[in-house]
């Protein structure tokens, strides 16, 4: 079994063949697709989605970039919709400092909220830490979210270490194909598979053999694959655990209509 733990299937980049994408990941045995939501209007796409087939699931957040755009109103609705069964995890959340696309002071104050708004919703939050792992640490530390994921892993392994002992997953994007990304690759190998999760983060990201295509679920092959060739293993046992750390995760419970 294979699931892609993280893509965004509402986005615009899908309109023009957004089913074709979901029936490839389906043949190419994708069991299941979390579909995450990055601000109020595209959290209540992905769950629209989420609502019309029974193998997608969706999250609910404010994505570091799109904060500076959020006020109370945009969280009251939010917590309004992540009620629905559908939705699985609240994120995705966290800091780039990278872009800064939002201010930093205020990607600092609505990830503390975020995570506060997670706990009382009793979900698993997506964090998004790029070039921010000093300060993601320190504030996950300091709040009490204590299940989760960090969605496209780019520290090393001593932090990957302090994450799961924190009592998170760590997430392989597709960048691990790549020939030069020795950390991540470095990462893949230590951690154990009971702590990995696999994700596309489609449309951006996308494995070797596609670099320069649109990423789609359906690539997540690729990176099972990779993985499995770092560790020495199967790829199937790589898809089969790492669909089950997600299901775990994110309580989903396997459907005998989904092979
Ligand atoms: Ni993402």
């Amino acid at each position: 079994m294979l699931i892609d733990s993280h893509a965004h299937l509402e986005m615009k980049e899908f309109n023009p063949d957004r089913e074709e994408v979901i029936e490839r990941a389906r043949q190419a045995g994708v069991s299941y697709i979390v579909t995450v939501g990055t601000n109020l209007a595209q959290s209540r796409k992905a769950l629209s989605l989420a609502r019309q087939h029974e193998n997608i699931y969706a999250t609910v957040g404010v994505h570091p970039h799109d904060v500076a755009r959020a006020d109370s109103k945009t969280f009251d609705d939010l917590c309004e919709i992540a009620r629905d069964p559908k939705v699985v995890a609240y994120g995705e959340i966290g800091l780039d400092f990278f872009r800064n696309i939002s201010p930093r002071e205020k990607q600092i104050e609505m990830f503390n909220l975020q995570m506060e708004l997670a706990v009382q919703l009793k979900l698993p939050v997506i964090i998004h830490d790029r070039d921010a792992h000093e300060q993601t640490l320190r504030m996950v530390k300091a709040s009490g979210v204590r299940r989760g994921v960090f969605h496209c892993f780019s520290g090393d392994y001593s932090m990957a270490r302090q994450c799961i002992d924190l009592g998170f997953y760590i997430s392989i994007p597709g960048v691990v194909t790549f020939d030069n990304a020795k950390t991540i690759q470095d990462v893949a190998q230590r951690v154990p598979l009971s702590s990995l999760l696999l994700e596309t983060d489609a449309p951006y990201l996308t494995p070797a053999p596609h670099r320069g295509k649109r990423n789609e679920p359906s690539f997540i092959i690729n990176t099972a694959k990779k993985v499995a060739q770092i560790k020495g293993l199967p790829w199937e046992e790589v898809a089969d655990v790492t669909a089950r750390n997600t299901m775990n995760l994110f309580g989903i419970e396997a459907s005998s209509n989904i092979k």
